[in-house]
């Protein structure tokens, strides 16, 4: 299987090039010419970049089929120019054994349009107490590389420790959704002037910040690596700062949502705004820009968080929590990040794929674009512009925070191994 990409420009940089992909790797970067290719893909003036690598997205399977699975979310994750993801393990049964982890891995592998890699949990159940097997996951047929309890938080320092040990002994990544529950208890949104004006039950940013300030001197105390999930406060960067320059090993993800929406959203009750950690106000939005133009947060991920109509149209503290991500991540990059200056093409290569695949030691994911790389590719055309409507995403559901809002750029193909896994907003027939 051959593929001809015809007229790029790799990292939206120098002159357009042909990129000829072969048996699964960049085998010609250059003038390629009229040359037969099982598929040619015509993209003048577009941007080549290595394939996007989601370190966190939920996929709902097993247990909640109904608003997503793993064949749905991988159109998704492709369309959106995805190659590898991270399927969070709060499904119903928990990813907390192989059986589960296996399961995910090998069903990804089956659907066949990108790597789905399933994190495992931290603790049994995701009931915050008793240790999983992680070496057990780490050493079955999905080798697990991270571990979260995401959804909630791995509250007991005791228990944190003691994961941030092992974890550290394997080799394996923990992944913390940092939030203090005794500060949230019925929270649904962020603790300000406009939640204390709707009257909605405030989610304080000190209930993630003193997690984050908590974990990082945990991971310190242990020699451990640590990762934050979806940073969403000012406060939260001024701690990655603080804890990066003492040289503890901390790294942290933004989530699109958080870079381009607040909580001005909220004035009319609409469930779909509802996500945890919440939109905060713009001046955090700002700083969380800011934070991942310097590098202080690593990465982009997107949270990626199916629910069903009647778990979102209803009464905001009734709504569940989450928003989809994946086909619009790249998108909402470019509208925050791109078009005011503060992240060129390059740059964008690193936030959501080569970042992203350090992180978690992907060795095939976020690779140079060069002869002989895998030809893990996403094509962009920079001059595109469509609009949401989440009806028509390929998520099983329909909860996109940016319906009927136009965004610029289109991922107009992806490939995963050489193979076409998304093209012209279409899945491979
Ligand atoms: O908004 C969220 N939704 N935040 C989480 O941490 C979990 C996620 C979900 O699973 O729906
Ligand atoms: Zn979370």
């Amino acid at each position: 299987m051959s593929v001809l990409i015809r007229g790029v420009r790799c990292y939206g940089e120098g002159d357009r090039v042909d990129v000829l992909v072969a048996d699964g790797q960049i085998a010609e970067i250059g003038d390629v010419g009229a040359r037969d290719a099982d598929v040619v893909i015509d993209a003048p003036g577009q941007v080549l970049l290595p394939g996007f690598v989601d370190l966190h997205t939920h996929l709902r399977e097993p247990g909640r089929e109904y608003t997503e699975d793993i064949e749905t979310g991988s159109a998704a994750a492709a369309l959106g120019g995805y190659t590898a993801v991270f399927a969070m393990a709060n499904t119903t049964p928990v990813a907390d054994s192989p059986v589960v982890t296996d399961h995910v891995w090998h069903r990804g592998q089956q659907v066949g349009l990108v790597d789905v890699h399933p994190v495992g949990a931290v603790t049994v159940g995701l009931g915050g107490t008793q240790l999983t097997e992680m070496g057990m996951m780490a050493s079955g047929a999905a080798a697990v590389r991270m571990f979260s309890d995401d959804g909630v938080c791995v509250a007991d320092p005791l228990v944190m420790r003691r994961a941030l040990e092992y974890a550290t002994g394997l080799g394996v990544l923990i992944a913390q959704h940092a939030e203090e529950p005794r500060l949230t208890v019925g929270s649904v949104a962020h603790e300000g002037p406009t939640a204390a004006r709707l009257g909605l039950a405030g989610w304080p940013r000190v209930a993630e910040e003193s997690i984050v300030a908590r974990d990082a001197l945990l991971a310190r105390d242990a020699g451990a690596r640590l990762h934050i999930c979806h940073a969403s406060t000012a406060g939260t960067v001024e701690i990655l700062k603080w804890a990066k320059a003492q040289g503890i090993s901390v790294t942290a993800e933004v989530t699109p949502h958080h870079l381009m929406l607040d909580d001005s959203r909220l004035a009319d009750y609409d469930g779909r705004n509802r996500v945890n950690p919440p939109l905060r106000e713009a001046a955090d939005a700002a700083a969380l820009r800011r934070a991942l133009a310097d590098g202080v947060i690593d990465c982009v991920a997107t949270d990626h968080a199916p629910h069903a109509e009647h778990e979102k149209a209803c009464e905001f503290a009734a709504a569940r929590p989450g928003m989809l991500g994946l086909q619009t991540a790249l998108s909402v990059v470019v509208a925050t990040m791109v078009e005011p200056g503060l992240l060129t093409w390059r740059d964008v290569a690193r936030v959501m794929s080569e970042r992203p695949a350090e992180i978690v030691g992907l060795p095939d994911q976020g690779r140079p674009l060069e002869v002989g790389e895998p030809a893990n590719l996403t094509v962009v055309d920079p001059q595109g512009s469509w609009m949401v409507t989440g009806e028509q995403l390929a998520s099983r559901s329909a909860n996109t925070p940016f319906e009927a809002m136009t965004l610029p750029a289109t991922v107009t193909a992806t490939l995963l191994r050489g193979r076409v896994t998304a093209r012209d907003g279409k899945s491979p027939a």
